[in-house]
């Protein structure tokens, strides 16, 4: 390993830098309200991110809030890291582009952190500076100095990202970094913001940028890919061999288009093959299950079944020769061990006779510490479910404690929902809902092309809420015909509400998303559909209330 590298002297790390909550939210689809930002930035402080991106401030409103939210709250919080030691919070970052208003609001957001972060960025490619930004390379260069000196002169933690570093001109992204690093940034991230790269080239453009970039050797060098060529780990690892001490990554892989480089891959790859890259993370890896869970429940985005490490086929063996390989020795075909990423391998198993002390001891197995009164909302489930369901999974019991504990606040409840329909039938629905705040119990019918249809109808007529479905997926959360169903919507209001700005440019509009399960497939979809509602409306509130201070 090089020894020039500014990091850690005993061990050396690779810091990891999660930008879920910014360069992951901004993607199309992947809106998540205030409460649920703060639920994924706690389980990333457990996890062991060493940096947060919490967020764009300049966004809206709505992002400032959230990010400084997080900075006053997860970013002050003393965590326990990896070797069970008291550890400092994370670091709270805020993104900005390269101008004072941006920065000042960046700050605004993060000041309140312990350790609060400035990341601006300008890009630095022929084809964005002359089109998108209409700047010449003169006035990029006089920009970024002057913008990291701005930020610079508000906080101790600048980080400075040429944009599409990856298409741009080597010798210029030299001047402009050693600009940056002059004016005071901390950490130059280089950007592959297409996801135009391969992995030789990426790392080439590191080591580039380390040998020929005055004043590189005291700062850190990052690493930021997108996946448009399904590269964005290979090139990422490619950085971090050739001397990047920081990667940008995000749970899932979620991100813009094709999404960013995901963090569970590169943790998994440098801990698994510790003897090829010899370097260390601070991720606590049995967190890393559970975050998925929590950021694809709240985003809304399902993750591939294929997906490395995070995948429901990942560990699971199907093929005959696999398991009759894996019965005689797990290491013929399993490189990873399961509990590794947190997941189950509790073997205690539970029926409808389960008693709440077994349930509990079960979910601790599970490495779920629930209080009393979430234990026994999960444990009513569970008793329903084992009424209807001869065995219950350690998979059913991941998704009844994901549909109870992530629950977004209600207006609308469903009371009841009735179906008819078949071949002959045109589908028919009663739907019967309880207005939370008021307790009115309304009912009213829809008919549609099937049964979910003419719930939604039905569900619509009482809300009077327009919206239009971007996404329905359905899955079976086990094997059977009584398998649970788990349904995922996500839904796009027909009214503009809460647009935010984009960082890469224009106003994005918010997409809403619902998750839930239930062994009747049509009750999962109404329940799913409800919760997406239920955020819109929601998100309308929060938007007329902005909408009536700033007037
Ligand atoms: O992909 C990109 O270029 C970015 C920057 C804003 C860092 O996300
Ligand atoms: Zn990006």
């Amino acid at each position: 390993m090089e020894p020039d590298v500014p990091v850690n002297v005993e061990r050396d790390v690779v810091l990891i830098f999660d930008t879920t909550l910014r360069d992951g939210e901004q993607s199309p689809g992947a809106t998540l309200n205030v409460q649920e930002k703060l639920d994924i930035a706690r389980q990333l402080a457990r996890l062991g991110v060493d940096i947060m991106e919490a967020g764009f401030p300049a966004a809206s409103p709505g992002d400032l809030e959230g990010v400084k939210l997080i900075a006053d709250t997860v970013g002050r919080e003393p965590r326990v890291d990896k070797f069970g030691h008291a550890a400092p919070p994370p670091v709270i970052c805020g993104l900005a582009r390269a101008s004072k208003g941006d920065i000042d609001k960046a700050w605004e957001a993060v000041k309140g952190a312990d350790r609060p972060r400035i990341h601006t960025f300008l890009a630095t490619s022929a084809v964005h500076m002359e089109y998108k930004l209409k700047m010449t390379p003169d006035e990029v260069l006089a920009r970024v100095s002057e913008m990291v000196a701005y930020a610079r002169s508000l906080c101790p933690d600048v980080e400075f990202s040429p944009e599409d570093a990856g298409r741009s001109d080597p010798r210029f992204l030299y001047k402009v970094l050693a600009a940056a690093i002059e004016a005071g940034a901390t950490t130059l991230n280089i950007p592959d913001t297409v996801g135009y790269t391969v992995p030789e080239e990426y790392g080439k453009l590191i080591r580039d940028i380390r040998e020929n970039t005055p004043g590189a050797k005291n700062v850190v060098i990052s690493c930021h890919c997108h996946d448009d060529l399904g590269l964005a780990t290979a090139n990422t690892l490619a950085g971090v061999e050739n001397g990047a001490r920081q990667v940008e990554v995000t749970i899932n892989g979620i991100g813009e288009r094709a999404g960013n480089t995901s963090l569970e891959e590169v943790t998994m790859a440098l801990y698994t093959r510790s003897q090829v890259y010899e370097l260390d993370t601070n991720i606590i890896t049995q967190e890393i299950h559970r975050s998925s869970d929590m950021v694809s429940r709240y985003t809304g985005m399902v993750v591939q079944p294929n997906k490395a490490i995070v995948g429901a086929n990942a560990f699971a063996h199907e093929a005959g020769i696999h398991q009759d390989g894996m019965l005689k020795n797990k290491r013929t075909y399993e490189i990873m061990d399961a509990g590794t990423i947190g997941l189950s391998q509790s073997k205690l198993v539970l029926g409808k006779h389960s008693g709440r002390h077994a349930f509990r001891v079960k979910l601790e197995g599970m490495g779920y510490q629930l209080a009393d009164d979430a234990v026994d909302d999960v444990f009513k489930r569970f008793k329903e479910l084992a009424d209807k369901k001869k065995v219950v999974t350690d998979s059913d019991l991941e998704a009844l404690i994901g549909d109870e504990l992530y629950k977004p606040p209600e207006t609308w409840r469903i009371e009841d929902i009735q179906v008819q329909c078949g071949t002959t039938l045109i589908p028919t629905a009663v739907v019967r809902l309880r207005n939370v705040e008021t307790d009115d119990v309304v009912t009213d019918a829809g008919f549609g092309t099937g049964p979910v249809d003419a719930v939604y109808q039905g569900i619509n007529r009482i809300v009077g809420t327009q919206s239009r479905l971007v996404e329905f997926v359905i899955q079976a959360i086990d094997e059977g015909l009584d398998a649970v169903g788990d349904v995922t919507i996500r839904i796009e209001a027909c009214e503009p509400i809460g647009t935010v700005e984009r960082v890469h440019g224009g106003r994005g509009r918010r997409i809403f998303s619902g998750r839930s399960i239930d062994t009747d497939i049509v009750v999962a979809s109404a329940k799913a559909y409800m919760q997406a509602l239920n955020k819109l409306m929601a998100a309308r509130e929060e938007t007329e209330s902005v909408l009536a201070v700033s007037l």
